[in-house]
């Protein structure tokens, strides 16, 4: 009697829900079905410090993994454009948050640069704080709500000469960075993330030679993965003391896993790929538990990292909410002739080309928006319907000019299509119960990204890149302003 009572209530919840996402509206003669998400919903974008800041080497930065690498391999980045200068925010900011008002934001996330706040890792940079405070401040001013981010990339070069995250040694400085910044900043922010996409720095830097230090080792990359782990969790330990009335979570990327087949060994290589690349951050963020399957598949293949016995008690920090930073789909299948024990990844999970996939040609992403239900509702069923958003999404196209009106305004359709698809299995989510509160483009104005320069550009503006000071909006940030003054929008595309 008691279980049928709940079914029924937790019908009505969804029935009523779902009527209130839908608004039907006259438009002329005809009647449009407007979309609407949930009252408060944050429109907004995303961005980090090293790929808009600029000022890279001034104003008592020192220097990152990424100013290294450029000084010593310029040729590995796209144009040599390195990360000097970038969109030159350090300038640009009060301005730059204007536009942000201009374009219906209510929202905006952005990080710290580590080596900025604390150059040598424990003095704190007097000009950082001034940036950084008037920074915040500037947003919030703007009828934008801050969420910041404590590291995207960006290691110092400090502490990757004493081994970088291979170091146990960077767990307590991250904790002391982390604790600082808390301290410094929480009258004005109080909604923090600890890492944006932690995994890639993993694979990137540990196993695929893209991102410095540029090591293919698969068990250093487990034990990177791990102290950054730990230092996530040491980081949310801190903030328990310092905000505890403040929200904390952390940005991952997710790459959902989907399988050739049903086959037993195309479903076990699925496993794998979902153990390494989803719940090895997500299952401790959420649940404070590193996955069974996870610590079986590392002893079977001799990557178990290094432990210590404060850890479990250290990883029980969970988080307030999640960001997924959603751009494209894993497609897998079991490998053919594996190394065993697994040399590398692809030893437990072998790529897989769907042949009806949908590619963006500029990036050589699949796009598949469907997605998003999916991990809508695995975060409804699997991961105690924990409020979470949308953190990153967005379509990057290279030679943007192309598409200038005599105008001046870049006319990125294909930006709306996209971000229109994605909202729509999003929005089905949410109609179904999932607790997603946000949805964050990527990105706010065109920037610097790592290897790839300027390359592919995302932003609702464009920079000119003959003059890094101009901003010029596209058509996708007018059209973002209805979707935000609405919140939702109708699946006609017309903002003319
Ligand atoms: C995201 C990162 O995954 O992808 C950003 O968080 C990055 O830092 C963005 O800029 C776009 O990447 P790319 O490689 O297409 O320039």
């Amino acid at each position: 009697m008691g279980i049928m009572l709940i079914y029924k209530a937790k019908a009505l919840f969804l029935i009523t829900r779902k009527s209130k996402m839908y608004h039907n509206q006259k438009v002329g003669g005809n009647t449009m079905t407007i979309k609407q998400f949930p009252k408060g919903f944050l429109w907004g974008a995303a961005t980090s410090a090293p790929q808009t800041e600029g000022h890279s080497l001034e104003n008592g930065k020192t220097k990152t993994t990424w100013d290294y690498w450029y000084e010593t391999a310029p040729e590995k980045f796209n144009d040599n454009e390195g990360p000097e200068n970038t969109s030159n925010l350090y300038e640009m900011y009060a301005e730059d948050c204007k536009r942000m008002q201009d374009i219906g934001l209510n929202s905006y996330r952005t990080s710290i640069s580590w080596a900025r706040l604390l150059p040598d890792g424990k003095t704190v940079n007097k000009e950082a704080v001034t940036f950084y405070r008037d920074y915040f401040k500037q947003i919030k001013a703007n009828g934008v709500k801050p969420i910041i981010n404590l590291f995207h990339f960006d290691m110092p070069m400090w502490l990757m000469n004493k081994g970088g995250w291979e170091a146990r040694e960077a767990v307590d400085a991250f904790a002391f960075y982390a604790k600082t910044a808390f301290e410094t900043f929480g009258d004005l922010v109080t909604d923090w993330t600890t890492f944006n996409e932690p995994i890639v720095h993993v694979e990137m830097g540990y196993l695929y030679d893209y991102h410095y230090p540029a090591i293919v080792d698969f068990k250093k990359a487990v034990q990177v993965g791990y102290h950054t782990l730990l230092a996530h969790a040491a980081a949310v330990s801190e903030f328990r003391q310092v905000l505890p009335t403040g929200k904390i979570g952390i940005i991952l990327n997710i790459t959902p896993t989907y399988t050739r087949s049903d086959a037993e060994a195309d479903k076990k290589a699925g496993l794998a790929s979902d153990l390494l690349n989803t719940k090895s951050f997500l299952d401790p963020a959420v649940h404070g538990t590193i996955p069974q399957g996870l610590i079986d598949l590392l002893a079977e293949n001799e990557l178990t990292p290094e432990t210590q016995a404060e850890d479990k008690v250290l990883l029980q920090n969970t988080v307030d909410f999640i960001g997924l930073n959603y751009y494209h789909p894993r497609r897998v299948q079991a490998p053919k002739n594996p190394h065993v024990p697994a040399v590398m990844p692809e030893d437990l999970y072998a790529p897989y080309d769907w042949p009806e996939k949908r590619i963006n040609p500029y990036r050589g992403w699949e796009i598949y928006p469907e997605a998003l239900y999916d991990v809508a509702m695995m975060m409804k069923h699997e991961y105690k319907n924990l409020p979470w958003f949308v953190s990153e999404n967005g379509m990057g196209v290279a030679d943007e000019e192309r598409f200038m009106d005599e105008n001046g305004m870049i006319q990125d359709d294909y930006r709306i299509e996209f971000m229109v698809e994605h909202l729509n299995y999003l929005h089905q989510g949410i109609a179904e119960g999932s607790n997603c509160f946000g949805y964050h483009t990527w990105t706010f104005i065109d920037c610097w990204s790592w290897l790839n320069g300027y390359r592919n550009r995302y932003g609702f503006y464009r920079v000119d890149l003959n003059d890094h000071y101009k901003r010029t909006l596209k058509k996708s940030g007018l059209w973002f302003k209805e979707v935000s003054k609405n919140n939702g929008y109708d699946d006609v595309i017309n903002v003319d």
